[in-house]
């Protein structure tokens, strides 16, 4: 049994450390920072929330940024109930009014204008002004903002500005060591260690090819997957094709090729 992956206080979600990123996010959440996490999708970025949320025994607030979300989508805004105009908090100004962790997951697909809220909040003002109803709420100390984006993805006109970066402690993210990344497979999909093994030594030879013929390479997030399927019984080359592959790329050439390489690791 691994003790890291089963933590003694109930409800935590199970996170295996990469480094000294626990203790770094505590510090910054001590000292009223805000904190930019970057990395390759299903690398445990969200796990990692979640998990220092629960530690910490802070409420948390997720929300998944997208091309159309406003910075009233995040403040709030004002809605007709029977007549009247009530105001009704975003999840970030209810975040900052429970002293909770507000988490914005792919912060650089959201709109230009969140920005504007941000920037107050993530200097040594830390307020939220919600213009609408021209208050300005003080975040209490125990309110967190924590956002994160894949590089990988960007494009220059998405990029975070430099202004809007330079607001946080940053942390970058990338897949555990083998042997960490076996423990962490075993543990989320229920497959013995010497199962995983062979999944997890493919993973990082078709990471290898990131960039040269993949956008991506394959996440934990789909190594769980995989051992998952097989777990529950399905045929390895039929689990590996199903959750290693075909979520990687539409290319049929690329394809052909991914399913070859696996033939000959997965003997
Ligand atoms: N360090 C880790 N400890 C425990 N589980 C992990 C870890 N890293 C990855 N996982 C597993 O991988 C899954 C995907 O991780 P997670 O959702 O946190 O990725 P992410 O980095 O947020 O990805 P995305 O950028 O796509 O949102 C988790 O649900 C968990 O099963
Ligand atoms: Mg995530």
């Amino acid at each position: 049994m691994n003790v890291m992956l089963r933590p003694s206080v109930p409800d935590v979600p199970a996170y295996a450390p990469n480094g000294n990123e626990c203790a770094l996010f505590e510090t910054a959440w001590t000292r009223q920072l805000p904190l930019l996490l970057k990395g390759p999708t299903g690398c445990g970025k969200t796990r990692f929330v979640a998990h220092m949320a629960a530690k910490l025994g802070l409420p948390l607030t997720t929300v998944s940024c997208h091309d159309d979300l406003t910075a009233a989508d995040l403040t709030g805004r004002y809605l007709l109930k029977g007549g009247d105009t009530v105001w009704s908090d975003g999840p970030l100004t209810r975040a900052v009014r429970d002293g909770g962790i507000c988490y914005l997951d792919e912060v650089v697909e959201a709109r230009k204008d969140v920005a504007v809220v941000l920037h107050p909040l993530t200097d040594d003002r830390r307020i939220l002004p919600l213009e609408r109803t021209g208050e300005e709420l003080a975040a209490p100390v125990s309110f967190m903002l924590v956002v994160s984006y894949n590089p990988g993805y960007q494009n220059l006109l998405k990029a975070l500005k430099p202004s809007t970066r330079q607001r946080f402690v940053a942390i970058e993210f990338d897949f555990l060591p083998r042997e960490r990344e076996i423990e962490v497979v075993s543990a989320e999909s229920g497959l013995d260690a010497a199962g995983v093994a062979p999944l997890v030594d493919l993973a990082r030879r078709l990471r290898a090819l990131k960039g040269v013929d993949l956008e991506e390479g394959v996440s934990t997030r789909l190594l769980v997957y995989c051992a998952s399927l097989i777990d529950a019984g399905l045929p390895v080359r039929e689990a590996v094709r199903s959750a290693m592959i075909e979520p990687l790329t539409d290319e049929p050439d690329v394809r052909a090729a991914l399913i070859e390489l696996t033939g000959s690791i997965l003997r």
